[in-house]
């Protein structure tokens, strides 16, 4: 039996079910049981009723799950598998930022630790981020934080001035201006899809603007047939599968000898060892009990407000 037939049946025998982000490798979406956006992992894992997650992605999207749900085992096949975004943003020292500026309400970005989330009061992925600001009186000061371009996007958009954190992806930051102004030119009708985590000037540049599963959205319902895809790589599995006759490229980093356009956390789930994660019902994502009762709250209010706008 091969190494998919037998994920596949431990998967049957001990009523786990596989999530996949769009980042991880095709072989790992494949063999998901569902694969989405942060937002929609979220939702799922919230919904799910296996007795098993196993979250192919990252450790923030694993701890998400444990949160929401505290009965269930929450699986990662790589207890290495951190975020560069959720890591710029220790948890002691936004504590502190957010107590220096007590009047203002705490918007954290999913790309964030259980104890960073622990001291929000509102979560938001790309996918709503826009939207849940929207929903918050115009005047009502904020804090948004950790990804200082995500937030400038918003900020932009609508018209508020949140206070951002000084937080970026490392594969998101990397997009190279020049070179996706290059690609534009060799080929004209190509849409520019952005995620928005991109600096402003490459954003700014953008057909399309939005979350992963947004981007996959947009590509299939385009009548174009080209497009240059500034996010991390993984998603084009998705989109050419979806969509086999179109061409999708990826936006060029800065530094072309390097694959700065995968993300090297997502890329450290493989089919070993998702196989092995389960046999052994380990690495498990454990999160501290206090930790844990603060960080659902924004969690909630999140899944509660886009139940509400219908995201
Ligand atoms: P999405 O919510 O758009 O899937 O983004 C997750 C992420 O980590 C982007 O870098
Ligand atoms: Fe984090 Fe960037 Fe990887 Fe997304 S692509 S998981 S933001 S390091």
């Amino acid at each position: 039996m091969n190494l998919k037939d037998k994920i596949r049946r431990m998967c049957r025998e001990k009523n786990a079910v596989i999530m996949a982000h769009y980042y991880t490798d095709g072989e790992i979406q494949e063999i998901a049981d569902f694969v989405g956006d942060s937002l929609a992992l979220a939702q799922k894992a919230a919904r799910t009723d296996a007795d098993i997650i196993v979250m192919c992605g990252v450790h923030f999207m694993g701890e998400t799950s444990k949160i929401l749900c505290p009965d269930k085992k929450v699986l990662v096949p790589d207890m290495e598998a951190t975020c560069s975004l959720a890591e710029s943003c220790p948890a002691d020292k936004f504590a502190e930022f957010v107590a220096s500026h007590p009047e203002h309400t705490v918007i954290s970005y999913v790309n964030t630790t259980a104890a960073t989330k622990a001291v929000t009061d509102i979560v938001v992925t790309s996918s709503n981020a826009r939207q849940i600001v929207e929903s918050l009186p115009k005047d009502m000061p904020i804090i948004f934080g950790p990804d200082r371009n995500l937030g400038g996007y918003i900020n932009s958009i609508t018209g508020r001035n949140m206070l951002l954190w000084d937080g970026a992806c490392h594969v998101h930051e990397k997009f190279s201006v020049e070179k996706i102004l290059e690609l534009k030119e060799q080929y004209p009708d190509a849409k520019l899809l952005v995620h928005p985590e991109c600096r402003g000037a490459v954003v700014r540049l953008a057909d399309k603007v939005g979350s992963t599963a947004a981007l996959l959205k947009y590509s299939i319902s385009s009548p174009a047939t080209t497009f240059i895809v500034a996010t991390e790589s993984g998603i084009l599995h998705e989109m050419q599968k979806a969509c086999p006759e179109k061409t999708f490229i990826p936006a060029p980093p800065d530094d072309s000898t390097c694959a700065c356009n995968e993300c090297s956390y997502m890329k450290l789930v493989t089919m070993q060892k998702l196989y092995d994660c389960l046999l052994n019902e380990s690495p498990e994502i454990l999160v501290d009990a206090e930790i844990a009762n603060k960080a659902i709250r924004p969690i909630n209010r999140m899944l509660e407000i886009s139940e509400k706008l219908g995201l």
